[in-house]
């Protein structure tokens, strides 16, 4: 039976900009059931990262219901919030969001200091999780001293490490060609294999079309594609 995970009803974002008013996210319901692969299509400025930050919650919409994993978003208090990404929700962006000056095994560690993890322990899972995306003989090497598909590798084992029920990576390939792209893709594939629940935002529709079901926005609306 399929269980649904992530529940949005009638989700509005809006912003202003002196008088004008735009509708990142225009009355969006949606559910997606746990262990499904979701990819979110659309134009630029169409709302795709607004979507995928709400349910991440990185942004807080102006009205509506956002329920994930049982935990109602949308009156969650600042410190709930944090502690609800740092559990339930791993993040990949597209431009990986590393920090510079620490090495990728201390980067991946980063979500677990968070936790309270001991310093041992963190480094012993840190080192696993990069042994898994084929980084085990880089621990100690900086984000600028990798090619940018290994740098996106990172981002993915960092994303990981708390083991999360949710994976939502926001463009991940767009920084890269496409054979590192096509790299990234199999893993986030094999994650989603695993049981994760995976959410794909993509301009690419080859991309898209590997997903379970297709969403696509457009003006911060939501019509599916692919059932
Ligand atoms: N902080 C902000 N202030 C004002 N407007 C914003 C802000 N963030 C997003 N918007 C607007 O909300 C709309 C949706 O933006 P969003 O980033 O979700 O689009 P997107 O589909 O992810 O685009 P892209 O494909 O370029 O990443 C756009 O019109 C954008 O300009
Ligand atoms: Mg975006």
């Amino acid at each position: 039976m399929a269980k649904p995970i992530i529940e949005l009803q009638k989700v509005t974002r809006t912003y202003r900009l002196g008088s004008e008013v735009i509708h990142a996210l225009n009355s969006v319901s949606l559910q997606i059931n746990e262990g499904e692969y979701i990819a979110i299509t659309g134009a630029s400025g169409s709302g795709k990262s607004t979507l995928v930050n709400v349910i991440g919650g990185l942004d807080s919409p102006n009205s509506g219901t956002v329920v994930v994993d049982k935990h109602d978003l949308s009156n969650m208090h600042d410190d709930k919030l944090s502690v609800y990404r740092n559990k339930t929700i791993g993040f990949v962006f597209q431009s990986f969001n590393l920090q510079p000056n620490n090495t990728i095994v201390e980067n991946v560690m980063l979500p677990l200091v968070l936790s309270g993890v001991k310093p041992e322990e963190r480094k012993k899972r840190a080192t696993e999780y990069l042994n898994t995306v084929g980084l085990g003989s880089r621990l100690d090497h900086r984000p600028s001293q990798l090619s940018s598909g290994q740098q996106q590798l990172t981002a993915i084992a960092r994303a990981l490490i708390g083991q999360p029920k949710i994976l939502i990576a926001d463009e991940p390939t767009g920084n890269l060609d496409s054979l590192r792209g096509q790299e990234i893709l199999e893993i986030l594939q094999k994650i989603n294999d695993q049981g994760t629940t995976l959410i794909v935002v993509t301009h690419d529709p080859n991309t898209a079309h590997l997903a379970d079901r297709i969403l696509q926005m457009s003006d911060g609306r939501l019509t599916e594609l692919k059932i």
